[in-house]
């Protein structure tokens, strides 16, 4: 098939090169004109595709990247790929789908299947896309994406895929499409299930990870090692499921989807209280560090120097995007310590680089990369593990 993805991010940049590897023709479709001549010279800014890869689908035609829109009318099929972040008072912001549907309408004269991968919440595909692309009678399916960027063991191929369409032509379609590439296709009765189902999703992890974390609190003034607690408790063969307390929660994904739920939840009459809470604890989790830090260190941090150790949000991924480094940083400044940070894949940020992993008054652990040395970390005088990774180290 000839296809086109919107958007050439964590998401779209995955899927297009599944795609382009099952034998489609594929077009990464990207308002970013820098982000388009990179791809199309072969470099890739995300971990899970490499340059090789790009390069031999660049190589034969069957993926290229494209600022034109024009080039979207000749395609049977288009997914959207695009940011759906939170505004500054914490609500869905859908300006990012709103452009992309006004990319179809002004240059997709042809019908296609239009397939919303972006996560957004129930009624998004019949609300925003089809009801306002009314011009041309399109095919509709909501098939919400589930990468986890980092993740070798689970990838676009054995994920199962969710697909729910607006009728049955879309569903036949887009099955057609994803099954040549995923090897479990699920049809769901509706897009709103399929929606759904992935907020929920990430709303169950939200939830979960705020819970340990609050757990982690409470071990704490009880004395007793939480995270002992939790693998003792793991030991249970049914009926729990393990996570772990961490600095707070980060990426595109567990820190917003859930508003987006308790946004339509809140609009239905339910005040979705679980994941107000759970995002209360988990905002709250950087204070709750620095706090222990102070602590750790004496009483202060007063005129110490600090290393933070990983921005990002998650180990072996160089996406900081909502990452709790931030406030753990702007929090231990504002208490007088003179901070820097160590990131081997983050490189720079926030306009600074990146420091040595040296010695240092104070070592605060907020993401472990497999490529950052325990022994190094160990060097500074006290350190602060929130990733339960520095055997012997103070943390949660
Ligand atoms: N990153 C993840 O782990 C992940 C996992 C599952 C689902 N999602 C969801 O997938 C969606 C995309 O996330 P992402 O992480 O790929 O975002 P991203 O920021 O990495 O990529 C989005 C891309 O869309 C482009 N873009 C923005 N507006 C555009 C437009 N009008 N036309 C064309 N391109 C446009 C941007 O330039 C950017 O390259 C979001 O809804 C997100 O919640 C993300």
């Amino acid at each position: 098939m000839r296809v086109a993805i919107i958007g050439q991010g964590y998401v779209g940049l995955t899927i297009a090169i599944s795609a382009a590897g099952a034998g489609h023709e594929v077009l990464g479709f990207d308002i970013d004109e820098e982000l388009v001549s990179d791809l199309n010279a072969c470099k890739s800014h995300i971990e899970g595709i490499s340059d090789s890869q790009l390069m031999a689908f660049v190589g034969t035609g069957a993926y290229k990247a494209t600022t034109n829109p024009t080039l979207l009318n000749d395609v049977e099929v288009i997914v959207i790929a695009v940011p759906t972040p939170l505004t500054q008072s914490r609500e869905p912001d859908l300006s990012y789908i709103h452009a992309a549907v006004e990319l179809v309408r002004n240059n997709v004269m042809n019908s296609t299947l239009i397939v919303n991968e972006s996560t957004s919440y129930p009624g998004t595909l019949r609300n925003e896309f089809a009801a306002h692309l009314t011009e041309v009678q399109h095919l509709y399916a909501s098939s919400p994406e589930r990468v986890d960027p980092g993740n070798t063991t689970w990838g676009a191929k054995n994920t199962p895929r969710l697909i729910g369409g607006l009728t049955p032509e879309a569903v036949i379609k887009a099955k057609e499409f994803y099954s040549s590439f995923c090897d479990t296709v699920i049809e769901v009765s509706s897009p709103e299930v399929a929606e759904a189902a992935k907020i929920f999703e990430n709303t169950f992890r939200q939830v979960n990870i705020a819970l340990v974390n609050e757990f982690a609190q409470i071990a704490d003034a009880l004395g007793i090692s939480g995270r002992e607690v939790l693998d003792a408790a793991a030991t249970k063969p049914y009926g729990f499921m393990e996570f772990s307390p961490g600095p707070g929660v980060g990426g595109h994904c567990i820190p917003v989807d859930p508003t987006y739920l308790a946004y339509v939840a809140n609009r239905a009459g339910v005040p979705a209280t679980f994941i107000k809470r759970a995002n209360e604890v988990n905002l709250a989790m950087p204070s709750y560090v620095v706090k222990r830090v102070i602590t750790g260190a004496g009483g202060s941090v007063k005129g110490k120097s600090v290393l933070v150790v990983g921005v990002s949000y998650k180990a072996n991924v160089a996406d900081t995007r909502e990452t709790p480094a931030a406030s753990i940083i702007d929090l231990l400044r504002e208490a007088g310590a003179a901070v820097s940070w160590h990131d081997p894949l983050v490189g720079s940020w926030r306009g600074e680089e990146s420091s040595n992993l040296g010695v240092c008054d104070v070592a605060v652990v907020v993401t472990k990369h497999d490529v950052v040395s325990v022994a190094d970390v160990k060097k500074s005088s006290y350190v602060f593990d929130c990733t339960g990774s520095i055997p012997g180290a103070d943390g949660i």
